[in-house]
């Protein structure tokens, strides 16, 4: 296939490729002004997409998904906080820069497809492609001819799109979203509408373009299919589950993880920073969100070692949780670049797990396995 498709550029450097997250959401609230006063619809949101991830949101029907993708997209401002998507403030651009900027760098799938029925489906296609004045004149047919076959609908390219099934409009509509090239694609429940057979289609198809270095977001109520995605982020009323708990704690329920998420407190390290030391009170449960951690053990006539090196989803205060309330080793931030961590303390974290016992009980028996092996390192056999 002779068609071009952006590359995310790479960046060996950890901190450069850190600002260069392709969507990156910052404390995020949106209020709607209703009849009623003031609606919250989105709560301090921070969500941040590298370039090539496959992200899918899931979360019940007025849970915030559309009106979070709007943030993305532009197609709606938030009422405080930052959106940057590909390097571009979005919460700064005016609405006439707005449109054109949209169109280069974002391909945006709909529901109910949105495809215009006076047109052809290959006329819908190079839409965009004129509105951006993207590709010389007599490139744009031959360019949206192929983006038809990429979805398999080349022998559809002169017909109005009412005259295709659900499933192929959506594949147009895909197509449409690919007219300029854009890195990002966005699609808000794409599937809804459609039989899970051709849902099934339009997912491999996304699993392609993924493939071919596209960073896609798709909206969906479907957790099946929000699994083939390389991340699920969660929202409830408005707020994003933080993705680390749900990976320290995959039991949880929805409410419980965004109970866990509230009660969590960020804390952020620089490279060798001492986060906690040995012997130390402890009162709190710890939740690696970003960087490495290691856990370092004293030994007696001996230096210390690095016993374990924890990454995001890792978790720290957990032995001393269920055992005696001391820090059992010391834990720093490696050196390899700033650490973050999610701090929950012991209080919060008895209310959650009185709400799932199979929690409770995983984490009692990580405990107990990390208290085995600590001993062990310390050359006490236990
Ligand atoms: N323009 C609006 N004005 C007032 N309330 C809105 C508006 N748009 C959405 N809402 C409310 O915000 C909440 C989130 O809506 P939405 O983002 O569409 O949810 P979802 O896409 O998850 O179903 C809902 O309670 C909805 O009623
Ligand atoms: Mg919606």
């Amino acid at each position: 296939m002779a068609i071009s498709f952006f590359k995310p550029k790479t960046n060996a450097n950890e901190a450069a490729v850190e600002d260069r997250s392709m969507i990156d959401l910052r404390n995020v609230n949106k209020f709607y002004k209703t009849a009623a006063g003031d609606f919250h619809a989105l709560f301090d949101v921070d969500l941040r997409i590298q370039a090539g991830e496959f992200v899918s949101i899931i979360g019940k029907s007025g849970s915030g998904k559309t009106t979070l993708l709007n943030m993305i997209t532009g197609i709606d401002r938030p009422t405080n906080g930052e959106v940057w998507v590909n390097g571009t403030g979005v919460h700064t651009l005016n609405e006439n820069r707005m449109a054109r900027w949209r169109g280069k760098n974002l391909g945006v799938v709909f529901q109910f497809f949105q495809l215009l029925p006076m047109i052809s489906v290959i006329e819908n296609i190079m839409l965009p492609m004129d509105f951006c004045r993207m590709y010389a004149m007599a490139e744009r047919r031959k360019r949206a001819m192929e983006l038809l076959e990429l979805v398999e609908l080349a022998d559809h390219a002169h017909k109005p799109p009412t005259a295709l099934s659900g499933g192929q409009q959506q594949r147009v509509a895909i197509a449409r979203a690919l007219a300029n090239d854009p890195p990002v694609i966005i699609a808000d429940e794409p599937t809804g509408n459609l039989d899970s057979k051709t849902a099934e289609s339009v997912f491999a198809l996304f699993n392609n373009l993924v493939d071919k270095g596209k960073t896609i977001i798709i909206v969906t109520h479907d957790s099946a299919m929000a699994k083939r995605a390389h991340r699920t982020a969660l929202i409830a009323d408005g707020e994003i589950v933080n993705e680390y708990v749900a990976k320290a704690m995959p039991t949880l329920n929805h409410t419980q993880l965004l109970q866990a998420t509230k009660s969590a407190k960020t804390m952020t390290y620089e490279a060798g920073a001492m986060i906690l030391n040995e012997g130390a009170n402890a009162d709190s449960f710890y939740v690696v969100s970003k960087g490495t951690v290691e856990v370092v053990l004293p030994r007696p006539n001996q230096s210390d070692v690095v016993a374990l090196q924890l990454g995001p989803g890792k978790v720290f205060g957990e032995i001393e949780f269920f055992h005696e309330k001391k820090h059992r080793a010391s834990i720093r931030a490696s050196e390899a670049g700033p650490v973050e961590v999610l701090v929950i303390g012991y209080d919060k974290l008895s209310e959650l797990l009185e709400k799932s016992e199979t929690t409770r009980e995983a984490l009692r028996q990580m405990a107990d396995r990390h208290q085995g092996e600590n001993l062990s390192w310390r050359g006490v056999s236990s």
